[in-house]
Parts: structure tokens; sequence; C-alpha cells
């Protein structure tokens, strides 16, 4: 596969900085054979959606076999498919489609821990002398099995240590007990694990997308977990052992990364990651006390500075993800924008407001036809694990399961993983058998092929965005400055690069706001893209619509022709 690099004057920009991700959930994305499960050829028979959205890469959600607790997120082999996804040949078929589409595959991997029905842990358990024992990291039952080793929680709910009477100790888990945390200290499992990488790399694939890698580099004992003091280190032989050398994209996901620690995984000396998914801005917008599980409504101010702080962090080395979606969270219609009556209209704003930042932008399935919350009204209707822990702590915390599925209904992962909506016929066109999750009612509005034949539809603008990014400089390098950040209805900023300048307002509310901009905003220029009709400029005083969104492109050459209505006609400006 052929990814090239191309030249901007004597700069290389690497392939990642021009190009879109596009995040699949296999469970959930198409399913070929009517079992009701996602699966590979259903992902290769919808690749040509995908080259027609315009994406550089997709990143998939683990295919590897799996007991599936957590829906993949558990290995037990990381060299072979899953049966119910498919085969080695088939993901083999699918890495030589996409990249005759142009399409890179970005595979996720897995490392923190691992399944506890890997070979690896089963070893260990049946042997405490054998090299596979010290894979894991265990606590001896000094004072009894029922004495736990430390009060570490699991995030998916319950302690982080659970009892083997086989083997007399604890084994640590950071999430299901299924889920054995790997020990990062030992040095043979460190070359399994880069042998295992190069091995897939050596395969043709674009990338790594690496699950919490931020919590590689723990020490148990010292209660140092996240961005523990060997993390670093790690990235690093990581890095001078897979891919150093080799023109890929790396991107960790780090919960707890901050705008003072994302240049270590990222910054352009560093030889660690390409990239990291952080999620300051995702947490800025959950209650202090109950995190996700407690709806309370977006802290507009809070989102935007979070945003600000990680452009300017990142500015002059490093690279930033773009996203507010992905398989861990709600819908970002539903979260950021209104879900009913502007569904289109705020669909379209949140995307000019992601894709028009500097970095890479990653479309979770679904996204880009505005997707929403799956609505679910009853327990038995999720499927995710974290829903059954959570639910029996917050009862024995005094809540009742009336509240607890409000905020479930809210911001449970299962809110992103029902089936993705092809068509307004049976199972929303995933599948011809009962899909394993219940499908969205309201597919029968909501689905590609009727977004896709309105002139208006979402993935429009999506393909408009995702085609800027290829095309223009000041998109990809521009200088981000943000504008009124303590406003409580519009985000505004500009980007600024040789004599062009984009500014973007998006009225984020659904009310319609009379925008007072400062000057460094202001100014007439040609439209790039809107959502409602293409505007000019932006006035010192402009009244914005609900969730409207544009951007105008200023350009010391181009500013005194005659502006057109045309969004295309910037596009031209742009390339030039
Ligand atoms: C990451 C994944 C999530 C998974 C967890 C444990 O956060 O995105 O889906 O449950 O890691 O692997
Ligand atoms: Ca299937």
């Amino acid at each position: 596969m052929t990814r090239p690099s191309a030249r901007d004057g004597a700069v290389t920009t690497p392939w990642w900085k021009k190009a879109t991700g596009y995040q699949i959930y296999p469970r959930s994305f198409c399913d070929s054979n009517g079992d009701g499960i996602g699966d590979i050829p259903g992902i290769i028979s919808k690749l040509d959606h995908l080259q027609d959205l315009g994406i550089g890469f997709i990143w998939l959600s683990p295919v590897y076999r799996s007991p599936m607790v957590d829906n993949g997120y558990d290995i037990s082999d990381y060299q072979d498919v899953a049966p119910e996804y498919g085969t080695m040949q088939d993901l083999d078929r699918l890495i030589d489609e996409a990249a005759n589409r142009g399409i890179g595959l970005v595979m996720d991997l897995v490392v923190n821990h691992c399944s506890d029905q890997h070979a690896w842990f089963r070893k260990a358990v049946a042997s405490s002398v054998c090299r596979e024992h010290d894979y894991f990291i265990w606590a001896d039952a000094t004072d009894g099995p029922d004495v736990l080793p430390s009060d570490i929680e699991s995030v998916f709910g319950g302690p982080a240590w659970t009892h083997l009477p086989e083997v007399g100790k604890f084994y640590f888990h950071q999430f299901a007990s299924g889920q054995p945390d790997l020990n990062w200290q030992n040095p043979e499992l460190r070359a399994e694990i880069y042998a295992m990488m190069n091995w897939w790399l050596d395969r043709g694939i674009a990338g790594f997308r690496m699950d919490v890698i931020d919590l590689i580099g723990k020490d148990v004992g010292a209660g140092k977990l996240a961005e523990g003091p060997y993390l670093h280190d790690f990235l690093q032989e990581m890095h001078s052992q897979t891919v150093k050398g080799r023109d890929v994209l790396t991107v960790g996901e780090s919960w707890c990364a901050s705008p003072e620690t994302g240049p270590l995984y990222c910054g352009e000396d560093r030889d660690e990651l390409s990239m990291i998914f952080q999620f300051d801005h995702i947490k800025a917008t959950w209650d202090p006390e109950f995190g996700k599980w407690k709806n309370v409504p977006v802290d507009l101010p809070r989102f935007k500075t979070t945003l600000a702080n990680w452009q300017y962090a990142l500015e002059d080395s490093g690279w930033n993800s773009l996203f507010l979606s992905n398989h861990d969270l709600p819908r970002q219609v539903s979260r950021y924008g209104d879900d009913g009556t502007y569904r289109n209209r705020s669909a379209k704003m949140l995307a000019i407001m992601m894709h028009l930042l500097k970095g890479t932008p990653f479309v979770y399935q679904g996204e880009e036809i505005g997707m929403t919350n799956a609505n679910f009204h009853s327990l038995e209707q999720y499927r995710d694990l974290e829903v059954a822990g959570r639910l029996a702590e917050a009862l024995e915390k005094g809540s009742t399961v009336e509240v607890f599925l409000e905020g479930a209904r809210r911001n449970a992962r299962d809110n992103a993983r029902t089936p993705m909506q092809w068509t307004a016929g049976e199972n929303a066109g995933f599948g011809a058998g009962a899909p394993w999750i219940d499908v969205n009612m309201n597919h029968t509005t909501i689905n590609v092929a009727a977004d896709g034949a309105d002139p208006d539809g979402i993935i429009h603008t999506y393909k408009q965005l995702i085609e800027m990014r290829k095309t223009s400089a000041v998109v990809r390098e521009g200088r981000t400055t943000f504008h009124v950040v303590d406003h409580k209805q519009v985000c505004a900023y500009t980007r600024e690069l040789g004599d062009q300048t984009i500014a973007v307002v998006a009225n984020m509310s659904a009310d319609s706001v009379e925008f007072v901009a400062p000057p460094a905003l202001c100014g007439q220029g040609q439209p790039l893209v809107s959502n409602i009709a293409s505007r000019h400029s932006i006035d010192s005083v402009t009244v914005l619509e609900p969730y409207e969104a544009y951007a105008v492109l200023r350009n010391a050459q181009h500013s005194k022709r005659c502006c057109h209505q045309n969004g295309v006609v910037a596009q031209h400006a742009l390339e030039a």
C-alpha cells in the first residue's frame, strides 16, 4: 500500500495531517451473513460509502479473537480474528480493498490488558513459576481472600483485584475481571508485544490506535496508574522497536493527558506517538461529583477553554486529534446539539466547529448522517457490561433505577453502539437477522440512503470539510486563536497562515443570538462552508440563527474581488 506524504514547499506533511479518520465499531457496522453481528465482509461491502465520504483511514475497533466480555477489548489472541467477524483472509482482503480506495487501516491495539482466556493468562494461572506468570500483576492474599490488597476500583465498578483460589493470589485488573492487566515491567512481555505489532505492520496496516495507553507505565504499589512513572520510557521503546522508519499513524488514548503532559506523548522530538485522544473537553461537560451518570448541561465556556488550551499546547510541536464521538461516548448531536427540531443543522454546526480546528478529525460511524442516542427505555435493552456494573454501585449508594436509567439514556456507551442506519428498511439495512442490540427506531428517517439523497443532507457538509483538509494548507496548518471564550452560546475562532485567515463562528445554542464580534473576527471574505445560507462576512454585530455556523475565508489577494455566493469559489481560493 502506498500512502505518499505530499510535499508542501520544503516541508513534508505526513499523510495523516491531510487525512480524516473514520472509526468503525465492527459489531454494529454491517452484518453480511444475518447472524445479527457486524463483520469484516460487511465492512468491505460498505467501503464505497467511505471512499465517497473521502476519508483517509479507518480506525477499526478490535476484531481479534475474544470472549467479547467488553466487545473485543478483551483479546484472547492478538494474531487471529474473532470467528463472528470473519477470518484472517477477510482481514487481508479488507486491507487490500481499502488500499485500492486510498484508505489505510488503523488497528486497535489493546495492550494494557488482555483477556483472562489468553494463553498467557491460562499459563500464568496454571503455574507460578512459568515465564508468563510474571506477565501479570499479582498480590499475595496475606490476610486471606477477603482482604483486598488495596482499594483501587475497576473502571466498570467493583474492586480492581480478583482473588484466584487456585493460585492463592489476587490479580490486578483496571477493567472487568475478564481483562487482567499486563505487567509492562517484564521485558519479555514487552518484546512479545512489539513482535506482534511488527507482524501487523508487515501486513500493510496504516498504524495503531492504542487503547488506554496512559495506563501502561503504572506503578500499582505506589497507586500511580495513569501517566505512571514508566509511561514515556515504554512509549519510546515501543516506537524504536516497531513504528520507527515506517510511514504510519499512531494515536494513543489517554483519559488523563493534560495540555501540560500532551506534548510529552506527541511532541516532534519525542519519538513516541503521532497524536493522542485526550478527553479534557469531554470531561469538562460531566458532573463534578457523579461523572457521566448524572446529566448536566454542557458548560460551554469550560468546553471551549479546554479546546483552546489543547490547540495552543500543541501549536508548535505535537498534533491534536479532533473528535466529539466514539464508541464510549454518547452521540454528539444528542450531547452538544439538538437531536430533535435542529438535528440536521446542529449536526452540521458541530462538524464545522470541529473540522476547521487544527488536527486530525475522527468521524465515528453514523456521525456523518447525524445519528442520535439510542433512546432506550428499559434496562433490558442495554448490552454494555459497564451499565450492569455501575447500576449495582448506584443502587448501593442509594440511587434508584429510574435516576440511573436517565443518566444511561444520556451517556451510556450503548448510545453509540446501535446498528449503523443504512436504509429505512428492516433492521435499518444493517443485516438480515435480528441485531445483537436494538436498532434505533428513528432509522426510518435517519439513514445513509435518505441523507445522501437529500441535497441538504448532513453528509454533504462532511464531504466538503474532509475535502478542505486535503487541499488547504490553512485548514491544516493555520495558527488557531479562540475568541469570546467566555461567551455562553457562541464558539468562535480564527486560523491564520500567511495572508489567509479563516474565521469560524458557531452558535451552539437553540436561541437566536445577537453576536457582538471582536475586531479580530470581523471582516469581509468568501463563504467557505455554512449550515444555513452562505455568508460573506462576520460583522461587528451579527444575528445568528439557532445552531447557525459558518466560516469565511479572508485572503489579502482575493478579499477585494466581488464575493460569490458559492462555497466552491472559496474552495478554489483555498487551493491557490
Ligand atoms: C478503552 C476502550 C473501551 C474499553 C476500555 C478497556 O477505553 O475505548 O471501549 O472498554 O478501553 O479496554
Ligand atoms: Ca455477521
